[in-house]
């Protein structure tokens, strides 16, 4: 079988979030399956730059609006297209926003045509399947061109919409009968996640908690009526990690490599973390942050617990970048608490390697999460995930309740509101097990003995796509 995968990233190509780590994985995912996916992402001057001299595989003369080629090339040994279209994607700035972050103005245009561009292809494949509001418009135009291809749809983030004014509908060359309710109209205006998710043949998203959480208003953002109409299509296959990248033994951003065997051998790279973040060396925990500073992770509420967490003997060391605000209360309590807080605001791969590595918990106290990955890579390098119970955290990490640590079952600890006194009630919990060297360490043997490979996962998206393409 052969899929087209169209997204707005894929690691290691583009990445800003989990999304191209997901799109990055998923065809060594499917590849045992029998499923051949080529990946089709948008010409970014630095994806363009990757191909070297690559030869044009099509051309549009008016692609919306705008001329476009097609390129082909090789994403980790996989077939790679790359829609080359200047007038669209050759700026600075990054895949969203310009370099100030303000998120381009033609961004619907941008993206619907990648999706244009996806259904034009779709006839060399048995099935189509489109990540976020960036790739959902490919199912939209494969319904209105009456195409046979099935479509699948993955939510990674319902948050984010596509949302734009109805004026913008004229350019997506779409027949008039599309503006409507159960097209692309949404609340007046166009929506291009709505558009895709009403057109697809099935919808999942990046867990089986967040797929029912989704049904509901607080969750749902708006979209929560047309995700409760087609529930008999929406499913939840959780994501899995890409082992060449996410393994202790054999990671390369590591100053000591290790196993659940080896665990003392983390000592070493917890002295590096000492030492990057300019921490004090002492016996206690260093708790780790690698995130987006948004609200959507909670980072409000960490940056106001961070006296207390020190008053504990806690130390952090944070990786981030995002809200000005936020980025500025965690540099302040930096500078307030020298030595036991350190911070790097900045996107740096190497630096998240090291802190799962040698950090002793990762803190991740989301207030909603589709998934999450940071938990997955926490739970794979011993790094005790200390997470809010919401979405992909609460389905992937067993707490560290009484009866789960006399089991010795437990991988990490789950805390249920994230408010001020839930998250240092976690926080106090963590401390006082991590002072108890025998269940600390069991819990995170047992983390990196569960299995988050896609081997699971990519059964579950081959068995999907074959019900589809058999239907
Ligand atoms: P989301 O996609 O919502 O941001 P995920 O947990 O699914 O959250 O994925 C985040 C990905 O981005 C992980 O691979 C994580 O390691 C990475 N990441 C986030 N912030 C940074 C950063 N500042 N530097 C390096 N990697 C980061
Ligand atoms: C989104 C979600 C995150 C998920 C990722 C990959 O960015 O916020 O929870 O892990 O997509 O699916």
């Amino acid at each position: 079988m052969h899929v087209l995968s169209v997204a707005s990233e894929a690691y290691p190509l583009v990445k800003t979030g989990g999304l191209a780590d997901v799109v990055g994985a998923l065809s060594a995912a499917l590849a045992p399956h029998g499923i051949e996916t080529t990946t089709l992402l948008p010409g970014y001057p630095s994806v363009v730059k990757s191909l070297g001299r690559a030869k044009a595989i099509r051309r549009w003369d008016d692609l919306l609006g705008t001329p476009a080629r097609l390129l082909g090339g090789r994403i980790d040994g996989h077939p790679l297209l790359v829609l080359d279209a200047p007038d669209l994607f050759a700026r600075d700035g990054g895949p969203y926003a310009d370099a100030t972050g303000r998120d381009w103005d033609d961004n619907w245009r941008r993206f619907a045509a990648l999706g244009r561009a996806a259904a034009d292809l779709a006839g060399q494949f048995d099935l189509v399947h489109a990540h976020d509001w960036q790739g959902a418009m490919a199912p939209a135009y494969l319904r209105y061109d009456g195409a046979q291809v099935p479509s699948v749809l993955t939510i990674h983030n319902i948050a984010f919409q596509g949302r734009y004014d109805a004026a913008v509908f004229a350019g997506l060359g779409l027949p008039e009968t599309a503006y409507a309710l159960d097209g692309v109209e949404y609340y007046g205006g166009v929506g291009l996640l709505k558009a895709g998710l009403a057109s697809a043949d099935a919808i999942t998203t990046v867990s089986p908690s967040y797929a029912e959480e989704i049904r509901h208003g607080e969750f749902g953002m708006g979209l929560e009526g047309l995700i409760e109409a087609r529930r008999d299509r929406v499913s939840g296959i959780v994501n899995g990690i890409d082992p060449a990248v996410w393994s202790p033994e054999t990671d390369a951003a590591l100053p000591a490599r290790y196993t659940a065997r080896t665990l003392s051998r983390r000592r070493t790279n917890k002295r590096a973390v000492e030492q990057a973040f300019g921490l004090d060396g002492d016996d206690g925990p260093i708790f780790v942050v690698v995130s987006r500073l948004t609200w959507q992770k909670g980072m409000d509420v960490l940056a106001g617990q961070l006296d207390a967490m020190v008053a504990m003997g806690g130390r952090l060391a944070l990786l981030g970048s995002g809200d000005a605000a936020l980025e500025q209360a965690f540099r302040a309590a930096s500078n307030r608490h020298p030595g036991r807080i350190g911070v790097r605001i900045g996107y740096d791969e190497a630096l998240s390697h090291l802190l799962q590595g040698g950090g002793d918990a990762i803190l991740i106290p989301s207030r909603f999460e589709p998934c999450g990955l940071t938990q997955l890579y926490g739970l794979a390098y011993g790094c005790v995930p200390v997470v809010a119970r919401t979405g992909g955290l609460a389905d992937t990490v067993i707490d560290a309740n009484e009866a789960a640590v006399a089991a010795g079952v437990a991988t990490g600890i789950q805390f249920a509101a994230v408010t001020p006194d839930g998250l240092s009630q976690a926080l106090r919990r963590t401390m006082a097990l991590y002072a108890q060297p025998d269940p600390w360490s069991t819990m995170q043997k047992q983390g990196m003995r569960a299995d988050f490979s896609w081997t699971r996962s990519g059964a579950r998206y081959a068995e999907l796509y074959r019900s589809l393409v058999a239907a």
